[in-house]
């Protein structure tokens, strides 16, 4: 599995949905503005998997965007979220830019975007007092592009929510040597650029309070830790892979002791009471005065307009 390949994130995503801090997403449905339709940016979308868990807790009418630069992603939001709708009793209907999916409790349609965050962040259209989420793209971001973004969310007054960023904490159960090394070096190569610019990997969802609270938000933190055994099996090879390859990107000359680490870890994935835990958070930032929402922009002057009928 390579990079956010499909099959990766189709493998995180029941984790993520288990470790996730329900409790910020009841606060999020009281303090999202009341609207007949809910417009949702999910940033970094990859197959959906935040538009899976949140449409049926937020309920009602959403219209959502789902951004990402990988083709191969959102090629797979389609089929996956219609799998997804089977087995939850909901129905499904592709549309020309994505799809449709109604439950009991909501309704939602899905449009696909392709662009690129970190070079295209212009042609990105926020939602007015809307929703701005995302989950698992905050460690990979840097701060310019996080403070650009939330200056965005504060003019058309966005209520936001950040989920399952990684934020540092890694242990393992038995410990062996050889453990915080390895923290060490991934978290280091956290902070390498992922595109946007020196990643501020665990320090995201601090930093993401600091910027919102100065624009004047107010946030709340909940920890949404991957707390993974030996029914994890598949998440915890790949991760442990991923962790090698990122280890020896930060210490090629480590590069033995680190594939002799990754060989013990890798055989005791087996051992009954083994245990990966992988700290993440989620962050909710909203305006104080976020159930009233901002009347939209007037339209620009029409003069110029040469698209008219
Ligand atoms: C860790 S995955 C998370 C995907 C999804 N939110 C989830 O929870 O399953 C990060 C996603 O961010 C997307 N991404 C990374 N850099 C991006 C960029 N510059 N512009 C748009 N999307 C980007 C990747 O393609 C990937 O789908």
């Amino acid at each position: 599995m390579s990079g956010f390949a499909p099959e990766w994130l189709a493998v995180r995503e029941p984790v993520d949905a288990r470790s996730r801090a329900a409790a910020l997403v009841d606060s999020l449905r009281e303090r999202l503005a009341v609207h007949e339709t809910l417009e949702v940016v999910d940033l970094g979308s990859g197959t959906g998997a935040n538009l899976r868990y949140l449409a049926p807790r937020l309920g009602g009418r959403q219209d959502w965007q789902l951004v990402d630069d990988d083709p191969r992603v959102l090629a797979a939001a389609e089929s996956v979220t219609r799998e997804w709708a089977h087995s939850h009793g909901a129905r499904f209907i592709a549309t020309a830019d994505g799809f449709s999916v109604a439950g009991k409790s909501f309704q939602c349609r899905a449009h696909l975007a392709a662009l690129n965050l970190a070079s295209e962040l212009d042609e990105l259209q926020l939602p007015v007092s809307g929703l701005v989420t995302a989950s698992a793209l905050l460690d990979l971001v840097s701060e310019p592009w996080l403070r650009r973004v939330a200056a965005h969310c504060r003019d058309i007054g966005a209520t936001v929510l950040f989920a399952l960023t990684y934020d540092g904490r890694m242990r393992f159960e038995p410990a062996h040597a050889g453990d915080e090394n390895i923290r060490t070096l991934v978290n280091r190569h956290q902070r390498t650029d992922k595109g946007f610019g020196p990643a501020l990997g665990p320090a995201a969802t601090a930093t993401a309070q600091t910027i919102f609270t100065e624009f004047g938000y107010r946030v709340g933190r909940e920890r949404s830790d991957w707390r993974l055994g030996r029914d994890d099996r598949q998440l915890c090879a790949a991760l442990l892979d991923g962790w090698l390859e990122a280890a020896v990107a930060m210490d090629a000359g480590a590069r033995s002791e680190l594939s002799q680490w990754h060989g013990r870890r890798s055989a005791m994935l087996d051992t009954s009471g083994s245990q990966v835990l992988v700290g993440h958070e989620d962050l909710l930032a909203w305006r104080p005065d976020s159930r009233h929402p901002i009347p939209p922009r007037p339209a620009p002057s029409t003069d110029s307009r040469e698209d008219l009928p």
